[in-house]
């Protein structure tokens, strides 16, 4: 990317993505996730980046959407997405919520507890709607790469555990419910997972817990597939979970001799996280006594990962990439708090006032969870395809910083 005409052109920060990354990522799942003995339905989890430019993409894919709140519901409504290719979820959905996604029929609502299903059932009832749904299964197996990222042991928020007290009582009510119809079991074991063994162990327990029941059911694995950050991680490549997952399924299915009907994964982080680059231009550098800062225009307000969970970026210079790496760096952003650290301890080239720095594998999660501490103003997003750059979300003005203040 000339990342210095796109500073002319865009300003910084700037959120990058090369659409043909994404593309690649999509294709590579898309080839490999198929199978002669069930349908498939590859999901994408729209949390990790839900712009409307990203849901067109998916759209020209074909792929199925993942949601979790009115808002992401919302914006799939606004580009026209297919609503029965959505499958709806959330820990706490509220009835403008679920009354939403029933009035637009969208495909699946994957209830994650007995609070919620009553609440469907009894919105169903008053709306005379039929409602296809999945149970968000805690099938108490944990993978991860960090404990707040974590989201299927037992006392996790998300799901409801198998053959425990409510459990059996959701069934119970699914089994009475005139408006119900349960399609399914979803089970999200984690992220940034980089052993497909834990999923493996999940498959063997979904397919025994579909079997309690005498019609094909769908099983959804959920998403967590790792991408690459730094030369730490080590990713599987993405045709190769697509064919392991396949593969251990099918195996299962006969091993157990149970019929599903649909396998579906819910890849998010996968599909955008090494498309995605941010752009900042170094405004300061400091030397304190032990640490040398560079001091980026941006920070915790676009890419809140680091403050939260301790993720870990690879960054550069702008322009300077193949000079010698002889600086140990912290790069910090603008924000009034100590903890607004893009990146401690970074080996990168001397750099000056002015010059860019760039953070590469930023596209899951930083976007979507960007805020406006300290009233800084969201970045621009901008997709590069083909080699050309395209305007996809225009830089927050001031005027929209406080057009809802009264
Ligand atoms: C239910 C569910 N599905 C899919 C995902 C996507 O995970 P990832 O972005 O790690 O692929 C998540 C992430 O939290 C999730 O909670």
């Amino acid at each position: 990317m000339d990342y210095i005409k796109l500073k002319e052109k865009y300003g910084t920060p700037l959120y990058l993505y090369n659409v043909d990354r994404m593309k690649e990522v999509i294709e590579q799942y898309q080839a490999n996730f198929h199978s002669t003995l069930f349908d498939t339905e590859i999901i994408y989890a729209s949390k990790a980046f839900n712009i409307k430019a990203m849901l067109r993409l998916i759209m020209r894919y074909q792929l199925a959407l993942d949601v979790v709140s009115l808002g992401e519901l919302f914006t799939a409504k606004a580009v026209g997405f297919p609503m029965k290719k959505i499958y709806f979820h959330g820990n706490n959905k509220s009835y403008d919520e679920l009354k939403f996604a029933i009035e637009e029929n969208v495909g699946i609502i994957v209830v994650d507890n007995l609070t919620e299903l009553k609440n469907l059932e009894e919105l169903a009832s008053t709306f005379n709607r039929n409602v296809e749904i999945y149970l968000r299964l805690n099938v108490g197996i944990e993978a991860h790469t960090h404990k707040y990222i974590v989201t299927s042991h037992v006392d996790s928020k998300f799901g409801v555990l198998y053959q425990s007290k409510e459990y059996e009582e959701m069934i119970l009510v699914i089994k009475k419910s005139k408006h119900l119809c349960l399609r399914g079991f979803h089970s999200h074991i984690g992220s940034q997972i980089f052993d497909l063994s834990p999923y493996q162990a999940s498959i063997k327990r979904l397919v025994q817990i579909v079997k309690d029941f005498d019609i094909p059911l769908d099983i959804n694995l959920g998403g967590g597939f790792g991408a690459f950050y730094t030369e730490a991680d080590a990713p599987v490549p993405f045709h190769e979970v697509a064919k392991v997952l396949i593969h251990t399924v099918e195996e299962e299915l006969k091993l157990q001799k149970v019929r599903i009907h649909k396998l579906c994964i819910e890849p998010g982080r996968s599909i955008v996280a090494e498309a995605g680059q941010t752009l900042y231009t170094i405004g300061g550098i400091k030397q304190t006594p032990n640490k040398l800062y560079y001091f980026i225009d941006g920070g915790m307000t676009d890419n809140i990962r680091p403050a939260l969970y301790q993720a870990v970026y690879a960054a550069n210079i702008v322009g300077k990439e193949k000079n010698f790496k002889n600086k140990i760096v912290t790069i910090a952003g603008k924000c009034c708090e100590s903890g607004d650290i893009i990146l401690e301890n970074a080996l990168l080239p001397e750099a000056s006032i002015g010059d860019l720095l760039v953070t590469y594998s930023t596209g899951a999660y930083g976007y979507s969870m960007s805020s406006n501490y300290n009233k800084a103003l969201t970045p621009a997003v901008v997709f590069v395809e083909d080699e050309k750059d395209e305007l996809v979300v225009h830089r927050q003005t001031l005027a929209e910083l406080i057009e809802r203040e009264i």
